[in-house]
Formats: C-alpha cells, structure tokens, sequence
C-alpha cells in the first residue's frame, strides 16, 4: 500500500453533476502504484502519498473536514507500519500549503509538475500541467495495545 487517495481531481468535473451535496467526501481508496508523480517517485519509493484531496461542495470546507480526512489518512499508514506521508500541492494553493504546514507538514524542497486530466462538459479531455511541490510528515510509530510499536510490514 503505496498511495492514499482520496476525492481526486477528477471530483471537479464531478461537481456539475445534480446534488453535489450528496457527495461532501467523494470517493476514498488505497491503491499501490505509489507516488503519482514520476520524480516524486524516485526521489520517495517508499512514501505513501495522500493525492487529490478535496472537500465539495466549497460551502463543506473551513469545517475541518480537510483535517480530519488528513488526519484519517495519516492514521491509516501508521497503522500499516509506515513513519511518513507525503502529499503535493499546486506552487498557486496557498491556502491548501498553510494548512499542511499548519499540520506539521514539512517541505521537502521537491518542485515536479502535477500532470493530470480533466474532461469538461462538452467531453473534451484537458492535460494540464501544474506547478507543484511535494511535503511530507514524519509519524511516530503506531501504537499497539501493550504499549510497544506496531511491526507491521511497510511492504
Ligand atoms: C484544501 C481543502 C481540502 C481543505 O479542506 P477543509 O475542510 O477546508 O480544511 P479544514 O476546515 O480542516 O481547515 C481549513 C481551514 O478551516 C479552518 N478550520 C479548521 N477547523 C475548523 C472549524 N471547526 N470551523 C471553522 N474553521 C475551521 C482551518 O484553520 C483552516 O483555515 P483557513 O481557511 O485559513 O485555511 C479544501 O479547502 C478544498 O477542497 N480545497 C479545494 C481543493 C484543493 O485545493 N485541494 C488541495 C489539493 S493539494
């Protein structure tokens, strides 16, 4: 388990569709393809990565549910053994940036472009290349029920 994903980008398309307010946390899922970006990869093979997280509809955020879900999704990897997570965010979100900082997220002085794709209403599918730097929080061992430290595989 390489890569935490929760409500990607794709949940911006998503949101034209009738009742969004359905949908406060969209989807969440593990998978393990590892970090999305192929130098963030490289430089962290081993780093989970909490990817496209987002709150919808807009009026849902400010609620702390974005800390929660960060929150939640650093407890899952701990759990699994793992002492860090890592996530990017676009070099233009500043408010999504201090929030993590905010978190105890720390730079790792990583810059890569975030590629992805969207499609809009008219179906037409848009590559876009953003600016982004990558974070990480280091996580103390997770806790086991005598007191010790969890010996999970991080495999
Ligand atoms: C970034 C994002 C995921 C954060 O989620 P969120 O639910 O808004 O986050 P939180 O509410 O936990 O914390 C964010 C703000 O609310 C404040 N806050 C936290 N708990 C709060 C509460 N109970 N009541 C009011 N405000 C609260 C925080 O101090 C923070 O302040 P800020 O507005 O100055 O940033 C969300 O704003 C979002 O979806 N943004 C658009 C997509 C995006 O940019 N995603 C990030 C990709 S890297």
């Amino acid at each position: 388990m390489r890569c935490v994903s929760t409500a990607s980008k794709r949940v911006s398309a998503r949101s034209s569709l009738p009742g969004p307010a359905r949908f406060p946390l969209e989807q969440r899922r593990s998978c393990g393809r590892g970090c999305a970006a192929p130098e963030i990869n490289r430089c962290f093979p081993d780093c989970p990565e909490l990817n496209g997280l987002g709150v919808w509809p807009p009026e849902r955020r400010s609620h702390g549910i974005g800390t929660a879900i960060l929150r939640a999704a650093e407890a899952h990897v701990q759990r699994r053994g793992y002492r860090r997570i890592g996530l990017g965010v676009d070099d233009a979100n500043h408010r999504a940036g201090a929030l993590y900082l905010r978190l105890g997220y720390q730079e790792t002085g990583c810059h890569y472009l975030d590629r992805y794709h969207y499609i809009d209403e008219h179906g037409t599918r848009h590559e876009v290349a953003d600016p982004a730097r990558f974070l990480i929080k280091q996580l103390p061992a997770a806790p086991t029920r005598r007191g010790g430290s969890s010996r999970v595989s991080a495999s």
